[in-house]
């Protein structure tokens, strides 16, 4: 038996009248929907519910038990679901300008209206980053909730074998075989494979001939080098976390750093890692209130050596160990002026190389993707294969922390869902 799109919308009103369950397919049958999503992520949900609510036929296919699982663990637990200074600059992309159209279309108060519909309570934890008050678990029960009322289905524990592309899309999969007209790809991309990310938006674009972006981790704990090569010798700070303005490739950032076993996180190391790959050096303020020369002009009459007089602004720890990597073991006033100058570079300019990063274990985004240049901006339907759609993180766009990444969700999904 073959089920077109009027076949299963028909089933489901007999199921709706009759309170039967659809009739079970086996697996050499095939059931045709006008759009087939692959993953029931952010993008995923917001595409599906955009075009079922427009009367197309939609089905997700999501290879995890549940849905929305990073949705559940994002923001603490508390999902930081948009960010209402949402711009083109807090997104990294190798077309910076690609995402303004789709950003445009769907701002963070059309996500906030949706919130508001649910009455599901938030905040405004720092400048523009809204997080629910309550739970994440409230935003994957509102986007469940609003594919439900919109008709559009949702298979879990289903695994894609293969796609090709013939009169549409067929799909092969571990519970049947698919075939559709729009097919998006939502897949997410490849940081935190323990919540079940996988490479296959990369390997479709591959099919295709579509062009990526060679991914990396990002928002991402930094494993540094010092200048001179030598490895972090700062692991006895491990738990301490500082205030300080954090630069590379351009961008800075102020806010906490925190030491690691392996290095640098916190939210200021893990917005400089989008900027930095593996390689690259970052830059450290360590004294961000502080007058650099204004510094250096009284340090020349301390009579103190260099850990007492840094315990005016560090922990004592912190103050320990700087001095003992940064400063000779004398008071300053006897120092050599360059012996000072050289402290004082290390606190306002401290120059590190990301050596290495924690990885996609760790990291909250991955940087890179499918490449732009072969989307469209307004739909992110493929250039070259029509039907063909990339949504969210597996797109070559990626976002500051603070709630950009869910924002871009929304809005690249939102614009797939209007045309497919
Ligand atoms: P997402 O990864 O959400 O969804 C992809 C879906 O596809 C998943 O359900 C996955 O299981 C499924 N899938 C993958 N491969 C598949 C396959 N082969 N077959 C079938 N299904 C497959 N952002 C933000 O703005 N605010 C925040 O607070 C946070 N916090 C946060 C915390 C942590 C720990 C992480 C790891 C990430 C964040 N983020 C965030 C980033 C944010 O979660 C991320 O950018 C979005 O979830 C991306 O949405 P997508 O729908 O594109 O992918």
């Amino acid at each position: 038996m073959r089920c077109n799109a009027l076949q299963v919308k028909r089933l489901r009103i007999i199921t709706l009248t009759t309170g039967k369950p659809l009739p079970k397919f086996t697996p050499h049958m095939t059931q045709r929907f006008e759009a087939i999503i692959i993953g029931a992520g952010a993008a995923g949900l917001m595409c599906a519910i955009t075009a079922a609510q427009r009367g197309r036929s939609v089905l997700i296919l999501e290879h995890n038990q549940k849905i929305g699982k990073k949705i559940l663990i994002s923001g603490g637990g508390r999902c930081n679901f948009t960010n209402l200074n949402t711009g083109p600059e807090n997104f990294i992309s190798r077309n910076p300008d690609f995402c303004r159209s789709a950003l445009a279309r769907f701002p963070a108060e059309e996500f906030v209206s949706l919130i508001n519909k649910h009455k599901i309570e938030f905040f405004e934890k720092k400048a523009g980053q809204l997080f629910s008050r309550d739970s994440s678990r409230q935003i994957v029960k509102l986007l469940k909730d609003e594919c439900r009322e919109a008709g559009a289905h949702i298979q879990t524990n289903c695994s894609i074998d293969e796609i090709s592309n013939d009169n549409g899309f067929n799909l092969k999969t571990s519970l049947k075989n698919y075939e559709c007209d729009s097919l998006i790809i939502a897949t997410g991309a490849l940081s935190f494979p323990q919540l079940g990310a996988t490479d296959l938006g990369y390997r479709v674009a591959q099919q295709f001939d579509i062009p990526t972006i060679k991914p990396r981790p990002g928002l991402v704990p930094i494993i540094p080098q010092l200048s001179d090569g030598r490895p972090w010798p700062f692991r006895k700070l491990t738990g301490i976390s500082l205030d300080c303005i954090a630069q590379a490739g351009g961008q800075s950032f102020r806010g906490n750093l925190l030491f690691t076993h392996q290095g640098l996180s916190g939210p200021a190391i893990l917005q400089t890692s989008n900027y930095c790959p593996n390689g690259n050096h970052f830059t450290l303020n360590m004294m961000p209130d502080n007058d650099r020369l204004d510094l250096l002009n009284s340090s020349r009459f301390e009579n103190r050596k260099p850990d007492r007089w840094l315990e005016q602004w560090f922990p004592k720890r912190v103050a320990h160990s700087f001095a003992l990597e940064f400063a000779p073991d004398q008071l300053l006033a006897q120092m050599k002026q360059t012996a000072r100058e050289r402290l004082i570079e290390h606190l306002f300019d401290w120059r590190l190389t990301a050596a290495d990063n924690e990885g996609y274990k760790k990291a909250e985004v991955t940087v890179g993707g499918v490449d732009t240049e072969a989307l469209s901006s307004k739909t992110m339907e493929s250039k070259k294969i029509g039907g063909l759609f990339f949504i969210g993180e597996v797109v070559d766009v990626t976002g500051w922390l603070g709630g950009y990444n869910f924002q871009w969700a929304w809005a690249s999904g939102h614009a797939a869902g209007q045309v497919i």
